[in-house]
């Protein structure tokens, strides 16, 4: 496995411009996979995540092509998706796996999915729970919450309507599109707002949402229309490691281009924009439903913030980078109600707390949440991603911003979202 080596920059200047969201691209991919007719895809993120999508569908019968390495065309397969002659492995894609089994709940076909050891350890019930209730055959290990799965789906699914015990864009969206296939009218209620980039791309395909505050409902049978040409915005979770960066390291300037900012994905603006941090929003603009815009950063001093349950969904991914920015903050930030980060690609909360313990950062570990105190001032070392490819790229920020030098372990995990990461690191540091 692969290591990554770090000196302490300077600065970091320039223009970045994220990779394409590693959410919408799944959801456009499955979605144009049940389509009638060919979607075009423009700017697709092609990591290992979302080819494990790409991938899956081919295997049950999708003509999905990349075109040149910038788009993809899918044919859909409306009537119905082909058995597959062996297990899906989903590789790390929490994403794939929760989706996936909403798309099989209302098919008629067995299959089995599977994973890397990270994926088998995720819990599944939260989808194979409300799945079960609407008609679909599920099992798995450790008495079905776990993968192996296997499943068989049912083209006339009962509607439910559920209530998500914490907020979850996987499980509401696995619930959804299992809603296409039932008859008459699915609802879900969330706690506080997830991601929605589902209900925004559902209409794009011809299938009407109902939204009413933290309730979404889709009625079905619903039948998907190709729509000629989708694009993806640039991943805002990508773009965090570089905003991180530029903020804490003096005398930067960064610009970061078309990256999405749909208002459930920008927690951790809000919150470092709270903390004292220079992000101004440029060019805001509506790109296929979502919402794209430009952001100038710059060089801040921080102080202490306390992020609050409500606000994680916001920054589910971002926890890391805020616990980072948090140990160059003046103050105590304490983060709670973060108990999902227990279960995701690691133990995130644990994982953040060893490894940037290591290099000096002073953070107590709650049952569910961090208390960081700052500034300190961090110091090179070894570390270790868990495998997981957040943990790794805030690492090897984190190894710009310490003294001396740093080494990251086990960073292959990088390609899951941002394959070009290294070679983005090299563009816009100064050192
Ligand atoms: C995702 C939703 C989030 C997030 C994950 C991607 C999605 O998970 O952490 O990286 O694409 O729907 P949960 O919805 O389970 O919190």
């Amino acid at each position: 496995v692969a290591s990554l080596r770090i000196r302490k920059a300077k600065a970091l200047k320039g223009t970045l411009v994220p990779p394409p969201d590693k959410s919408i691209t799944h959801r456009a991919v499955i979605l144009s996979s049940l389509a009638n007719g060919r979607t075009q895809i423009e700017n697709p993120l092609l990591a290992d995540d979302c080819m494990r999508t790409i991938n899956a569908f081919r295997t049950l019968g999708v003509m999905i092509e990349i075109v040149n390495g910038v788009a993809l065309r899918i044919d859909g397969r409306p009537d119905g998706l082909l058995e597959a002659e062996d297990v899906l492995d989903l590789g790390n894609s929490g994403t794939t796996m929760r989706l996936m089994l909403g798309v099989l709940a209302g098919q008629e076909i067995y299959t089995v999915l599977s994973g890397d050891r990270s994926l088998r350890a995720r819990p599944m019930r939260r989808v194979t729970d409300p799945l079960t209730r609407m008609g679909a055959k599920i099992s798995g290990r450790g008495n079905g919450d776990y993968a192996p799965l296997t499943i068989i789906g049912s083209s006339h699914l009962k509607p439910i309507h559920w209530e998500l015990p914490m907020p979850s864009a996987q499980v509401k969206s696995a619930i959804l599109l299992a809603g296409l296939f039932a008859d008459g009218v699915t609802s879900i209620s969330e706690p506080s707002p997830s991601r929605d980039h589902t209900e925004r791309m559902l209409p794009r395909f011809g299938v009407e949402i109902m939204r009413d505050g933290l309730k979404v409902s889709v009625s079905g049978p619903a039948e998907l229309e190709s729509t000629s040409l989708f694009r993806i915005p640039g991943d805002p979770s990508s773009a965090a490691f570089f905003i991180v960066c530029a903020l804490l390291l003096p005398r930067s300037r960064l610009i970061v281009k078309d990256v999405c900012l749909n208002p459930t994905r920008v927690g951790m603006i809000n919150a470092l924009k709270r903390m004292g941090a220079k992000i101004e929003v440029e060019e805001v603009r509506e790109l296929d439903g979502e919402i794209v815009g430009d952001l100038v950063v710059r060089s801040s001093e921080l102080k202490a913030t306390t992020i609050e349950e409500e606000e994680i969904p916001g920054m589910i991914d971002e926890i890391p980078l805020i616990a980072l920015a948090a140990s160059f903050a003046d103050g105590r930030t304490s983060i709670q109600g973060a108990r999902e980060l227990r279960v995701k690609e690691s133990d995130r909360l644990k994982a953040i707390r060893r490894e940037l313990g290591r290099l000096g950062a002073k953070i107590e570990e709650l049952e569910d949440g961090l208390v960081i105190e700052g500034p300190s001032s961090l110091k090179g070392s070894r570390v270790n991603s868990w495998g997981d490819h957040r943990i790794a790229m805030m690492l090897a920020i984190a190894g710009l911003l310490s003294k001396g030098e740093t080494l990251v372990e086990d960073i292959d995990c990088i390609r899951i979202s941002y394959p070009d990461f290294e070679k983005t690191i090299m563009e816009l540091v100064d050192d």
